[in-house]
């Protein structure tokens, strides 16, 4: 991570916390690995994201219908999925220090001239190219001035933990002790239900929600007049024992998860599959992920899943390294199959109009919710320069959110706290309160410093209650990113503001 990537994620985690985004979970207590909490306005931001793509998936189309499935379910739900067996991550420990990492993320780097080993560290990256930078970052600048001068002769040999060459350990990037050998470390959480704490007892939170709309797949079609090609969407925490949580909330241990079950023939499944892929890529840039900065990776074959026939991931170019938002893959007829012959239940579609009886092929896109607005907070994040009240130009930071999801609507301020203009001001608030708009109403301190804290909290619009306002009922209203202030009419703000929101 080169320094400036770096001061970004500092910057931004630093305003999420001193801002009411994002905080660190039971931080009186000194936190707890992989757990977030989201504040005041974290919660609103995330839950605007959630309700954006509830609209678009769901409410807006007459092939979706929703779902809400408990978190704990019957473990051989589990077992069908394959998830009590395969998914693991796999795991080494540090022999010296004790630390845990998973294998597939830590690295041994040696840069060496002939006999002459130059540097040979540990380093915890997402593939060989960052290991090396974050190894060469981690040398002290002697060494690091030695491998630049000699980098044209240096070999550099770089290994993954649990693909290490037979008779080399890998090197803890703590403290340079020996790591074990990678052994399979399942990543559900078990907990017990009910009073016996004993194996028949066992239960796990689930790892995605995407099981929960398997196993109420035949529910929805003998209850709703619905058949395919349709899908399930479904909003919902899973639980996943992370072993390295890392980069603020992106690889989290509860986290919230957006999914699509869309069933449909066989024959249609390549055309489903690229609508899904399409669609979903373009619903991240119709709500301010710029293009430049998302990408859409269609898996090698050999990265598939042995059950999936096609898979793409949505990537967004995080200040950490580009990352998976969501994967979009065709599941085929898998995860019914295996839900028919673990549950003895009939899992096949008659269509009574061609007398065909199939089990449906199923295209998931599959996004995280905490991922998103993750995406949405780095994009939004800005650095500019805007004039304060005597026209001096002043540093600011502001999040340009998109303003369907930016947590406050419209800031109203009275000028001042005299006149009269405080009551015409908490007029609006309250109007654009009842017409479900989040409003905040300030009236303290310098109307500049008011601005700049809108800014932060990347509200998109600041109406003020000034002297003319007395005289001819007109405010001002000014635009977040453009400055620009316009004067309409006080009865027009909440049009106004509706007005942009539906653009
Ligand atoms: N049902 C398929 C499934 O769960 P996945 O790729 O494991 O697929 C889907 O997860 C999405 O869930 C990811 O693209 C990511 O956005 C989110 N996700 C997965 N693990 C996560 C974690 N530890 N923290 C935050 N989000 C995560």
């Amino acid at each position: 991570m080169s320094e400036n990537t770096g001061d970004l994620m500092e910057k931004l985690v630093a305003l999420c916390k001193r801002r009411g985004f994002i905080f660190q979970s039971s931080e009186i207590y000194g936190g707890i690995n992989g757990f977030w909490d989201y504040g005041p306005l974290g919660v609103e931001l995330k839950r605007n994201i959630k309700d954006a793509w509830w609209r678009d998936v769901v409410l807006r189309r007459d092939d979706m219908v929703g779902l809400d499935c408990s978190i704990i379910m019957n473990p051989k739900v589990w077992e069908a999925s394959g998830h009590v067996v395969n998914f693991n991550d796999p795991l080494v420990d540090c022999k010296k220090c004790k630390a845990r990492f998973r294998a597939d993320k830590v690295f041994t780097v040696i840069a060496a001239e002939g006999e002459n080993v130059l540097l040979s560290v540990g380093a915890e990256a997402d593939d060989e190219e960052h290991a090396r930078l974050a190894a060469t970052n981690a040398a002290n600048s002697k060494t690091r001035r030695r491998l630049e001068d000699h980098a044209q002769k240096l070999v550099w040999t770089v290994f993954r933990a649990d693909k290490a060459p037979q008779g080399r350990s890998n090197i803890c990037p703590l403290c340079g002790g020996e790591l074990t050998d990678a052994r399979k470390f399942n990543m559900m959480f078990k907990t017990f239900v009910g009073a016996m704490e004993d194996s028949s007892s066992v239960a796990y939170l689930r790892p995605e929600t995407a099981q929960g709309i398997f196993a109420n797949y035949k529910n929805v079609l003998d209850t709703q007049r619905i058949r395919p090609p349709f899908g399930i969407a479904q909003i919902g925490k899973s639980f996943r024992n992370e072993i390295n949580p890392r980069n603020f909330t992106f690889r989290s241990r509860e986290f919230e998860q957006m999914e699509i079950e869309f069933f449909c023939h066989p024959s249609e499944a390549d055309k489903w599959y690229a609508y899904w892929r399409d669609e979903r890529y373009k619903w991240y840039i119709d709500l301010g992920l710029k293009s430049d900065k998302l990408r859409l990776r269609p898996h090698e074959t050999d990265e598939l899943a042995h059950y999936a026939r096609a898979c793409a991931d949505i990537e967004y170019s995080f200040p950490f390294g580009v990352s998976e938002l969501e994967g979009v893959a065709n599941r085929t007829d898998f995860d019914l199959t295996q839900h028919q012959k673990f549950s003895g239940k009939d899992m096949n579609f008659f269509d009574d109009e061609t007398k065909e009886r199939y089990i449906p092929y199923v295209i998931e896109p599959s996004g995280g919710c905490d991922r998103a607005t993750l995406a949405f907070l780095c994009e939004a994040y800005t650095e500019d320069m805007a004039p304060d009240e005597k026209g001096v130009m002043q540093a600011r930071t502001v999040m340009k959110f998109h303003p369907r999801l930016a947590p406050v609507k419209l800031a109203v301020f009275p000028l001042v706290k005299k006149e009269g203009m405080p009551e015409v001001a908490a007029g609006i608030h309250n109007e654009a309160k009842k017409a479900g708009l989040a409003s905040f109403y300030d009236e303290k301190g310098a109307v500049g410093r008011r601005y700049r804290r809108q800014d932060e909290a990347g509200t998109p619009f600041c109406v003020t209650v000034d002297g003319q306002t007395l005289q001819d009922q007109t405010v001002t209203i000014r635009d977040r990113d453009s400055l620009k202030q316009d004067r309409i009419a006080a009865a027009k703000v909440v049009q106004y503001v509706q007005d942009a929101l539906a653009k």
